[in-house]
Formats: structure tokens, sequence, C-alpha cells
């Protein structure tokens, strides 16, 4: 499966940037994406590994607040994104090609590791969850901002099917770009933990049984985050939350 998933990410890279990069190049997203991280981390200057980078969005906003920040992404398109991004915005970003479930750096590294929109696409979440653990310091802060994006799978209920088809024509109006569904294979889609588990509660749980402790759960980011007409296009997918915990 992780092989499908690289392939997947790979061939969207290109165009996913081109979805996401308003986040760090647009004022109104990026303070909101800023204080959202502010509200988990403080404002002390902190050694951080975005896992799962892609173009690099959280590590560039991150590094913006002044962080020394570190990406490592599985798709080496994505890295190649993601270095396009920090070269444009001058910063000095390391980023690294790797599998975000065996990181290559040592125990205790990082004063926090972040990600966003990354582990509902792992197939072994604990097995990464554990592995994030292992790089940070003690004391250190985790820090997973994700959404419920293929909870029930394709039988999604009515009211976010007449969204997803209203959002279509919005966004050929507002974006003059044809939306492409994304949907991933089926039985991927299907078996994916994140497909049929509650979230966040699910999210706490691991973040227990793994000796997390200080856990924070920040529900309904989609209010911080999107903008009426946001909502219209992209309110379907799911609801956005982030789930912190200490080493
Ligand atoms: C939805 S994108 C999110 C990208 C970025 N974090 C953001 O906020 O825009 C998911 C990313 O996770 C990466 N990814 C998936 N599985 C991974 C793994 N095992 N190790 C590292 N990265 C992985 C993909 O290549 C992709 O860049």
């Amino acid at each position: 499966m992780k092989d499908e998933i690289k392939t997947h990410w790979n061939g969207r890279a290109a165009e996913y940037d081109k979805n996401v990069r308003q986040v760090i190049y647009s004022d109104r997203e990026r303070v909101t994406w800023q204080k959202i991280f502010i509200q988990a981390l403080g404002r002390e200057k902190l050694k951080i590994l975005d896992v799962g980078t892609g173009p690099g969005i959280v590590a560039n906003l991150l590094s913006d607040l002044g962080h020394d920040v570190t990406g490592v992404d599985v798709s080496e398109s994505m890295i190649k994104k993601a270095m396009e991004n920090s070269d444009a915005l001058h910063h000095s970003l390391e980023l690294v090609q790797g599998d975000g479930e065996r990181l290559p750096f040592e125990s205790g590294s990082f004063d926090a590791v972040v990600n966003r929109y990354v582990l509902w696409t792992l197939p072994d979440p604990m097995k990464a969850l554990a592995e994030w653990r292992r790089v940070l310091k003690p004391g250190g802060r985790l820090v997973v901002v994700d959404g419920t994006w293929y909870r029930h799978g394709k039988d999604k209920p009515l009211s976010k099917k007449l969204l997803q088809n209203l959002s279509v024509p919005l966004i050929m109006i507002t974006e003059r770009r044809m939306p492409k569904c994304h949907d991933l294979d089926d039985d991927i889609m299907n078996n994916l933990w994140s497909s049929n588990l509650k979230r966040p509660e699910a999210d706490a749980d691991m973040f227990k049984s793994l000796g997390f402790s200080q856990i924070q759960i920040v529900n309904a980011l989609n209010k911080r985050l999107l903008t009426n007409l946001d909502y219209l296009k992209n309110g379907h997918c799911g609801e956005r939350f982030m789930i912190s915990g200490v080493k």
C-alpha cells in the first residue's frame, strides 16, 4: 500500500502545490495557520520536524515564525516543490526525502514534530506516532493537524454530496479550473484506518496509549480557516482538527 500512496502523491505534487500554496503566499491564510500552530507550540524558537511536508506549506510558515525547520516527505516530487517554495520565500529549510514511519534522524533530535493532513494516509498510524515520539526530545510536543476526509468511504451523507456537487461550478467560476476528483482507489480508501474510525477521538486514544501527556484537542478548525465561499467549495471534504501531546 505504501508504494501506491507514494505513487499517488508523486503524481499529484504539482497540482497539489498549486491548490494549497496560497496558504504561504496569502497573508490571511498564513496568519490564521500561524496562530493555530502558536496555540500548540508557543512562541519560543524551536527545532521542528515537519513530517509529510509535501510542498513545504507548514514548514515554510513555521520558518517564517523563526523556527529551525526540517521537512521530510516520502515523495521526491513533493520535496522538489518544497525546495521551490522555500527558495521563493528565501527560507533556509532542510528538506529530506524519507519515510515518515522510519525517520532518518537520531532519537531525541527535535523540540517538536508537526504534520498536517498526513496521518490519515498512513497504513499504520500507531507505528508512525511511535516513530515521531522517538525523534522528540523528552518534553517535546507532537502536533497533528488532520481532517475527517474519507470518513464513511464513498457513503457520504446527502448534505455533503449536495455540497460536493455545488462546489464544482463554484470552483470553475471563481478559480477558472475544472476540479478533479482525487478519490483514492476504493480498496485503499475503505481500508484506511482513518475512513473507519471516529476522529479525533481515535487519535487521542493512540496518543494516550503511546504515553503522551498534556493532550490537547482543538476542534472545528474549518470555522477559523474557511471563508463562507471556501466552505461552499471545500466544506464537503471534511472537518479539520488539531491534536497535540507532550513526550
Ligand atoms: C495531503 S499531503 C499534505 C502535505 C503537507 N503536509 C500539507 O500540509 O500541505 C500528504 C503528504 O504526506 C506524504 N506522505 C505520505 N506517506 C508518507 C510517508 N510514509 N512518509 C513521509 N511522507 C508521506 C505525501 O507524499 C504527501 O506529501
